[in-house]
């Protein structure tokens, strides 16, 4: 059900300073940057093979990772799946116990659809699951 890796998000207070490393030092090419209001962040994706990395700059402190970021500083902050139909895979997930953060799916990067698992019921990961929009 799961596909593929899609990305693994990278909380950072310095979006600049993260860009220099994976776009610069590691070589990664910027493939989106985005300011996704709904989630409290500014994204930047990168392109490594299928997969990406998504940095994440929250736009306060009081967001979700604003306050991952005070919490435990920056770095790695999910890990994101790619399945097809997101709503068959929220519900499969619920069915087997897992605790969802959100119900329902929500936009996310890219128009993307998203949501997030509890790391609660994913031992200690903040998990997403994206259904990419067409072309992506
Ligand atoms: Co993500």
């Amino acid at each position: 059900m799961l596909d593929r890796i899609d990305h693994i998000g990278v909380a950072t207070e310095d979006l600049d300073a993260s860009l220099a490393l994976y776009e610069r030092s590691l070589g990664m090419p910027v493939a989106h940057r985005e300011t996704v209001e709904s989630q409290g962040v500014e994204a930047v994706l990168l392109d490594v093979g299928e997969g990406h990395v998504e940095l994440l700059r929250p736009l306060g402190s009081d967001t979700p990772v604003g306050r991952f970021l005070a919490k435990n500083g920056p770095g790695l902050h999910h890990v994101a799946y790619a399945v097809s139909d997101i709503e068959r895979a929220l519900g499969l997930f619920k069915e087997s116990g897992i605790e969802l953060i959100d119900n329902e799916p929500r936009v996310g990067i890219r128009d993307s659809r998203v949501a997030f698992l509890h790391p609660r019921s994913t031992g200690g990961v903040l998990t997403e699951i994206v259904e990419p929009a067409e072309g992506h």
